[in-house]
């Protein structure tokens, strides 16, 4: 069966004993090193609550789903590489830390990803941002790719990919296939995620075993339309258009 049982725990910061936390669905895990789940805290689960309710209104589904798209940001930005770097403070004393190295872009799957350019913009002040236009059938679950513009010197940076549902793991995959041809090699691809099935990361994670994904859940599985369940609905009608 590709449905995962839903795995419970009692949520909530360590310095509470078990019975005083309450418990709720928290992601199913995952046996890909290349695959970080972002913490669940009370805050991510209570945030996923919001959104994956069929009653929320688009300007809560747009609100939240915002803020859970920044954490994945900063988390997925902890994956790029630092180097050492000193710094004086005002009071004259030096400050061993670290600096960023290397180029970055962002590049969104139209159409839900788009909505994650903000939380990395909000991040990276003036990040150069590409685009890859794949839609799903809404039949046969089969990606398809219409248009694509990408920065010139993208083989020259760390891309963030950003898409915030992978299914079946089709339009993301084909996504990367885009990338590689232009020259990004796979373990300096970095795939920003909001909600995944076992299958979607089953599918990614083994065709590309040097590119590092980061998602805030990972969920039990897919209807027969392949949608995700108990997911959200759809991502992209929810934060354009209903
Ligand atoms: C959704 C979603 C992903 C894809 C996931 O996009 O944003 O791109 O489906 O499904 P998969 O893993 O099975 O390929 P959709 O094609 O519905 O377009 P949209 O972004 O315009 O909603
Ligand atoms: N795309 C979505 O927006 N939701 C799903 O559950 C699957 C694909």
């Amino acid at each position: 069966d590709d449905v995962k049982p839903a795995p419970t725990q009692c949520v909530g910061p360590l310095y509470r004993s078990e019975s005083q936390k309450p418990t709720a669905v928290v992601s199913t895990g995952v046996e890909f090193e290349t695959v970080t789940i972002l913490p669940q805290t009370p805050q991510l689960i209570a945030l996923l609550s919001i959104i994956r309710n069929k009653d929320t209104q688009r300007g809560d589904f747009i609100f939240y789903s915002n803020r859970i798209i920044r954490l994945l940001v900063e988390e997925g930005l902890n994956h790029l590489p630092t180097v050492e770097h000193t710094v004086t403070t005002p009071v004259g004393r030096p400050y061993d830390g670290l600096s960023f190295q290397g180029k970055i872009c962002g590049v969104s799957i139209m159409r839900a990803g788009e909505a994650m350019e903000q939380g990395l913009r909000e991040c990276c002040r003036s990040v150069r941002i590409g685009k890859i236009l794949i839609q799903r059938d809404e039949e046969s679950s089969q990606p398809k790719l219409f248009y694509d513009k990408l920065p010139e010197d993208i083989a020259d940076r760390w891309v963030l990919l950003l898409d915030p549902m992978l299914a079946t793991g089709g339009s993301a995959i084909m996504a990367v296939d885009v990338l590689k041809s232009r020259g990004v090699p796979e373990e300096r691809i970095l795939f920003l995620n909001v909600l995944a099935s076992p299958k979607g990361i089953q599918n990614f994670a083994t065709k590309f075993p040097k590119l590092r994904l980061v998602t805030a859940f990972v969920d039990q599985g897919l209807d027969e339309k392949n949608y995700i369940i108990p997911g959200l609905g759809d991502f992209g009608d929810r934060y354009y258009t209903i």
